[in-house]
């Protein structure tokens, strides 16, 4: 596997190879990331993947300083993947000045994460548009395990003509049923064995919603989240939404989504659950 952490050796690699297919990482790789490599695989000959802590989309007081930094083991990880190139630039290489150009996402932004955390779209669609520069893919891949930011890479790739397709997978599980992601590791044993709860709790309230109607989903969402707080979850937001544009859902939509945030101790855990 080729590394490079300067965009110059990126784009002369990039010329003497045909078709790429992207994964763009924050790095603390898991086998939910490396779903995605091997989905990439299917899209092209040559797959690229970057690891790169974007202080774009953290706010104040977020995980920035102490998100895990772990390239080595990452960069073998990505090599028995299978993985030709890896990108892996510092914040000097990145974001040579200061970043006063932004994409600003539609309105979207604002709604769930973005309510929690402010500017993190923005910083998120900056940095992958930025990526998408560099690398120059044929097909980028996502989990969908970031619903939200699924939703947004693809309206930003549709609206401004991007010549990329995005392609989404479904979130990969631990055995018990929590989604795997690399904040997992903040998570004390006594967390961990709680962590479960909150997938379980979706689709918990997925089968209320399809037994009892989506116009009970409200008060049915109320009672998952009053579940969790009993159980020591600070929840941030816990709906039932529409998978076209993540607002709540009228009457006649088939197609929902179940999208919750919430706090385990110190740590922040998503999570969602399509319905239909
Ligand atoms: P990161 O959290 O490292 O995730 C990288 C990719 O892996 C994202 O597309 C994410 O949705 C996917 N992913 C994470 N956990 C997953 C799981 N359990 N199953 C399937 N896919 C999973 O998302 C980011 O980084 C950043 O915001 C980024 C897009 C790289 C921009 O900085």
């Amino acid at each position: 596997m080729h590394t490079f952490h300067r965009l110059d050796d990126l784009r002369q690699y990039r010329q003497n190879v045909a078709r790429v297919a992207f994964v763009p990482t924050m790095g603390n790789l898991h086998a939910g990331h490396l779903a995605l490599m091997r989905a990439a695989r299917e899209h092209a000959d040559t797959v690229i993947a970057s690891v790169f802590v974007n202080r774009l989309q953290f706010g104040p007081g977020e995980d920035f300083e102490r998100y895990p930094r772990t390239l080595r083991a990452d960069s073998e990880k990505l090599a028995d993947a299978g993985v030709d190139a890896l990108f892996a630039p510092d914040e000097g290489e990145l974001y040579p000045e200061p970043q006063t150009c932004f994409v600003e996402p539609p309105d979207l932004q604002h709604l769930l994460e973005g309510e929690f955390r402010p500017g993190h779209f923005r910083g998120v669609a900056t940095v992958v548009l930025k990526l998408f520069n560099c690398v120059q893919p044929q097909a980028a891949i996502f989990g969908k395990k970031d619903y939200q930011q699924w939703m947004l890479i693809r309206l930003m790739t549709r609206q401004l003509a991007l010549p990329i397709e995005i392609v989404g997978m479904e979130t990969v599980r631990a055995p018990d049923g929590l989604a795997l992601s690399s904040r997992n590791a903040y998570l004390s044993p006594v967390e961990r064995a709680e962590a479960p709860r909150l997938y379980q709790t979706l689709r918990e309230l997925k089968e209320a919603v399809l037994r009892e109607g989506v116009e009970h989903s409200a008060a049915l969402q109320q009672e998952a989240r009053q579940n969790l707080d009993k159980h020591g979850w600070e929840t941030d937001y816990l709906a039932v939404r529409q998978q076209s544009d993540l607002q709540a859902p009228s009457f006649a939509t088939q197609q929902l989504v179940i999208v919750a945030a919430a706090r385990l101790g110190a740590t922040r855990l998503i999570d969602n659950l399509e319905i239909g």
